[in-house]
């Protein structure tokens, strides 16, 4: 008996140890600093490409949607230049992390930062300051010109004085900050410029590194790691009291999307958000012009057919 008391203190006490260390090692680690080149982008102040630029972040790469924290989806439909002010809100299984001011004010915005800092933020995963970004955004292979396009608009919208407040991690978040959040960089060598026409492979590069469709309809672990098969569904959103699950978009019969024709696909698009509580930003989607959306349509059109994930939620409500 006394020894075991003796052991079972001794583990105690170990463990109390262990967790103390644990503790102060995600402590410190809360600060790792990361590495990653500033890619070679300038800002132009030519306004072709500035419209460019503005046409991806309020259409294909909805910036407008996670970076506007006023009802962006119902503004993106009315075609303004919604400021992107920030401060939209994510509760997370991790806490509570808000997007960033991205107008060009010096203090509470981008206006501090140099291209090269913006561009490493959105092809990297590495703010300024060194430290790793949630991966929310899929641009880690955007080209180099529709980089440059975009950064360009950000540079000429309107500075807006917005404090964001700080991202605020839970424990669980904070152990993923410690020992999991690594930055994202590209899949491979980033082209300079991809060409813009009603192609596959567009849309390819569309849905995959602009329009992140696959985010939403390809099921995901709570890292965010895709895990289920390609475009056939992902996982629930309960948004406003409403469940969605995101349909399957393959070419197989259960497919949402299974005989629609290409003009059935863009008609469906120019209607914008027909479910209002609907989490996919339609809205900005919806200003997509006809060749992305052809594109987009023929890209789907190559994906394997594949049946939708079974979700226990989805069981139990049969
Ligand atoms: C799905 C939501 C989402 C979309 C879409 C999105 N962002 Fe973000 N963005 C975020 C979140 C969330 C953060 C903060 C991440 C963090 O704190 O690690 C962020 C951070 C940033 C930052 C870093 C700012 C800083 O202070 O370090 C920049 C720059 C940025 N976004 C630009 C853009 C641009 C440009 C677009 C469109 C081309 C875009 N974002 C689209 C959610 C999004
Ligand atoms: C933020 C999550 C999200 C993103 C990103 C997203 N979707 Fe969706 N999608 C949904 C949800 C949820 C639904 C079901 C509710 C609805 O129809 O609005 C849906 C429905 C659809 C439908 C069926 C519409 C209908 O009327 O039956 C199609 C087609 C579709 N998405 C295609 C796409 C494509 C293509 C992209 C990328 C350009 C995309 N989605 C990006 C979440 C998303």
């Amino acid at each position: 008996m006394k020894r075991l008391k003796k052991i079972v203190k001794w583990t105690g006490i170990n463990l109390l140890i262990l967790v103390v260390v644990i503790a102060a090692v995600t402590g410190m680690r809360q600060n790792l600093h990361f590495d990653a080149p500033y890619p070679n982008i300038k800002a132009s102040a030519d306004s072709a490409i500035i419209a460019r630029g503005r046409h991806l972040v309020f259409g294909a790469a909805h910036c407008i949607n996670c970076h506007n924290a006023n009802n962006p989806d119902s503004l993106a439909a009315l075609g303004l230049d919604v400021p992107l002010s920030g401060a939209v809100k994510f509760e997370l299984p991790v806490g509570d992390i808000y997007s960033k001011n991205i107008t060009p004010d010096r203090e509470t915005g981008i206006g501090k930062f140099t291209d090269g800092e913006i561009a490493r933020v959105l092809r990297y995963g590495v703010h300024p300051d060194g430290k790793p970004v949630f991966d929310f955004m899929p641009f880690h292979d955007m080209s180099d010109e529709d980089l440059t396009a975009v950064i360009s608009y950000l540079r000429a919208q309107k500075p807006v004085y917005n404090r964001v407040p700080e991202n605020d991690p839970n424990i669980i978040g904070n152990l993923v900050i410690a020992y999991l959040v690594k930055p994202v960089g590209p899949s491979g060598p980033v082209p300079a410029s991809v060409k813009k026409d009603s192609t596959a492979a567009y849309g390819q590069y569309l849905v995959n590194s602009i329009a992140e469709c696959n985010g939403c309809h390809t099921q995901r672990d709570l890292s965010g790691a895709y895990v289920g098969e390609p475009f056939a569904g992902g996982g629930k959103f309960e948004e406003k009291g409403v469940v969605f699950y995101p349909p399957n978009i393959t070419t197989d019969s259960s497919s949402r999307i299974f005989g629609w024709q290409e003009a059935d696909f863009i008609n469906r698009f120019r209607m914008g958000k027909l479910i209002p509580q609907s989490p996919m930003p339609w809205n900005a989607y919806k200003t997509m012009d006809d060749v992305e959306l052809k594109a987009i349509y023929r890209y789907l059109k190559t994906i394997k057919p594949a049946k939708a994930p079974v979700f226990d939620q989805q069981l139990a409500e049969k």
